[in-house]
């Protein structure tokens, strides 16, 4: 029976299937999206895993940091990425305060993400947060963690600052990934760490390990779609590549669209009824 001629339907992204591409050595590629149709575009591309960051604060609400963003902003975007979707699995970030304050806060959080259509949830921290990843694991909501730079703890990290450097900040990073796949993490994000701790990480766990900053060793890669497009330049940090310029491309039509009010030029016959 040969291909030809034959509908090839993608699968849905399911955490065993992760499992499964980092035991074939197969990169997992996963990116943030915050709403319907950027949740569809990533999604049609082909994306893996599609995580409502947090960072949406950042990229989409013009903060300075994740601090601020609430459960309820969290909520309603992750609804939007989730009603887009078809294939990646979605991923809801916890924020600040959502699960820091109990297991019980924790718990009832997490399950909202869920009850939103997500499929899994982030949290930043390692060892500190072990003993929720395994409540959380315990009552089947699946944990990916978040380790190295941890963007909602800025003010102990005293800024964005790399992680990791160092023997003892790598012992460190390495007992945090070895406790939170310990704890249940189905898999961790290892954030602004130097690449050979994120090689030595990977190489040690056998859940996939997503990097952002953190060098080319890691089991899949994550970015912000916002940095990717070109859609964010209050600042751009070393590790983004920039595939698009939809920022520039963008200002370019609005002000053509501008020029053609102003000039008559549309509406033309063309976009008008008879
Ligand atoms: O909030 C976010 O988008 C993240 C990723 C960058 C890992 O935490």
């Amino acid at each position: 029976m040969g291909g030809e001629g034959r509908i090839r339907y993608m699968m849905p992204v399911t955490i065993p299937e992760l499992y499964r591409k980092k035991a074939a050595g197969e990169r997992i590629a996963m990116l943030t999206a915050y709403d319907f149709p950027f949740a569809q575009m990533a999604d049609e591309a082909g994306i893996d895993v599609i995580l409502v960051g947090d960072s949406l604060g950042v990229v989409v609400q013009g903060l300075d940091n994740t601090l601020p963003v609430s459960m309820e902003e969290m909520l309603y975007h992750t609804r939007m990425v989730a009603r887009a979707v078809k294939n990646a699995l979605v991923i809801g970030d916890m924020p600040f305060l959502s699960y820091q304050t109990s297991v019980r806060d924790g718990i009832m959080n997490a399950g909202l993400f869920l009850k939103a259509g997500a499929s899994a949830v982030k949290l930043e921290g390692g060892s500190s947060v072990c003993g929720l990843i395994e409540a959380l694991s315990r009552s089947d909501i699946p944990v990916m963690a978040h380790i190295g730079l941890t963007p909602q703890s800025i003010h102990r990290m005293g800024g964005f600052k790399v992680q990791g450097k160092g023997d003892a900040a790598v012992e460190k990073l390495m007992a945090d990934a070895r406790a939170v796949q310990d704890a249940g993490a189905f898999a961790v994000v290892i954030e602004g760490v130097p690449r050979q701790a994120a090689k030595l990480v990977t190489a040690e766990l056998s859940i996939p390990t997503i990097g952002i900053g953190a060098g080319p060793d890691c089991d899949g890669q994550v970015l912000v779609m916002h940095d990717l497009l070109g859609m964010f330049d209050r600042f751009v940090p070393k590790f983004v590549k920039r595939y698009a310029n939809i920022k520039a491309d963008a200002v370019k039509a609005i002000t053509k669209y501008k020029k053609e009010v102003q000039s008559g030029k549309f509406p033309s016959d063309k976009e008008s009824f008879h």
